[in-house]
């Protein structure tokens, strides 16, 4: 890691620099990080805005236009300054501006730094669905900001901590229990940089692994079958953090149901998201749902795939060699209701 400074980690190269941040980053951090980049770069300074919104076909055209206009080439390094809307769009600019350019990623928040900005996934979203459009496109390199982080408000850090938990529940039971000790003596939602670090050890190793998706990396997914329904069927009313908490215990629930998950783990599991105010029980009925899996890009054949851990720290991969098992609708509406 090399604190939140691209100077740090530039390219000589990179003659022209494009800064992408939203209306929040922009204002919070846009100057600062403006002026390391101009002691390096010409640049050019992109806003776009905060929220989803800002992952559009509209805004990423805005953004090409402008580069264009500038006479932004192919000596230029796109550094994007957000979370994962900003990361995901300045991604996907970099990804397809004049066939590809460089990109960094300076992620502000911890949903950012522990998932979204690891990993080379962009997209933007389109009326029919969020991240329908987009590239595989690796980062030179990840920054956490961890001043950053201070930043946050407590609903932030949540949405941050259900995917920390998320790796420790797939590969680290030390973690787990790293983050059970700070639950029960924290005095505030800001984790320790060595958890950060070792969740973007995790994840970066899952990619190094399987880069394009197509194998273990589809555990990371664990919880996001019902999170995602949940999302969808709430229309966003629920944010992606209390959805991955709800989808990881109705999701273990399914599997202990199956007698293939401890009843303990699932027990502790709950408790820890508990302690950290994160929910535990679905915030819409199934049936509300069902039409929503449909749509999950897990879905193949109309048949809804899970990624199941064996126990807290543990995934391995089904019979059949994936590492998605196909779940009976019956099943799920049993894992669901039995909050
Ligand atoms: N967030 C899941 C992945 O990067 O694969």
């Amino acid at each position: 890691m090399h604190g939140s400074d691209p100077r740090n980690v530039w390219d000589p190269a990179w003659r022209q620099a494009v800064l992408i941040a939203d209306s929040n980053t922009d204002r919070l951090f846009g100057a600062r990080v403006a002026a390391q980049l101009a002691e390096r770069a010409k640049v050019l300074r992109m806003t776009i805005p905060a929220g989803e919104s800002g992952k559009s076909r509209e805004q990423k055209g805005r953004v090409e236009d402008a580069m264009i206009a500038a006479g932004i080439d192919r000596s230029a390094c796109v550094v994007a300054l957000g979370g994962g809307v900003v990361l995901d769009l300045a991604g996907f600019v970099a990804a397809t501006y004049m066939r590809g350019i460089a990109h960094i990623n300076i992620a502000t928040t911890l949903l950012a730094q522990v998932d979204a900005a690891i990993g080379g996934k962009t997209a933007i979203n389109t009326p029919a669905g969020k991240n329908l459009i987009g590239a595989f496109h690796q980062p030179r390199a990840v920054l956490l900001d961890g001043e950053a982080l201070a930043s946050l408000g407590d609903h932030e850090l949540r949405n941050g901590l259900a995917e920390a938990i998320k790796h420790a529940v797939l590969f680290d039971r030390t973690l787990f229990e790293t983050i059970e000790a700070w639950a029960a003596s924290r005095v505030s939602l800001r984790p320790a940089r060595e958890v950060v670090a070792r969740c973007v050890a995790i994840k970066a190793d899952v990619v190094a692994r399987d880069e394009r998706d197509g194998g273990v990396r589809h555990v990371l997914n664990h919880g996001h079958t019902v999170a995602h329904a949940i999302e969808l069927a709430t229309e966003h009313a629920v944010p992606h953090g209390q959805a991955v908490a709800m989808g990881m215990i109705v999701e273990s629930r399914l599997a202990m149901q199956a007698g293939s998950y401890p009843a303990e783990d699932l027990a502790r599991l709950g408790a820890l998201l508990d302690a950290l105010g994160l929910p535990t029980a679905a915030a819409c009925s199934f049936d509300d749902a069902l039409p929503f899996f449909a749509r999950d890009k897990k879905t193949e054949d109309a048949a809804i795939r899970c990624a199941l851990p064996a126990r807290i720290g543990h995934i391995a991969p089904e019979p059949d060699g994936s590492w998605l098992r196909t779940v009976d609708i019956a099943a799920l509406r049993r894992a669901w209701c039995a909050a």
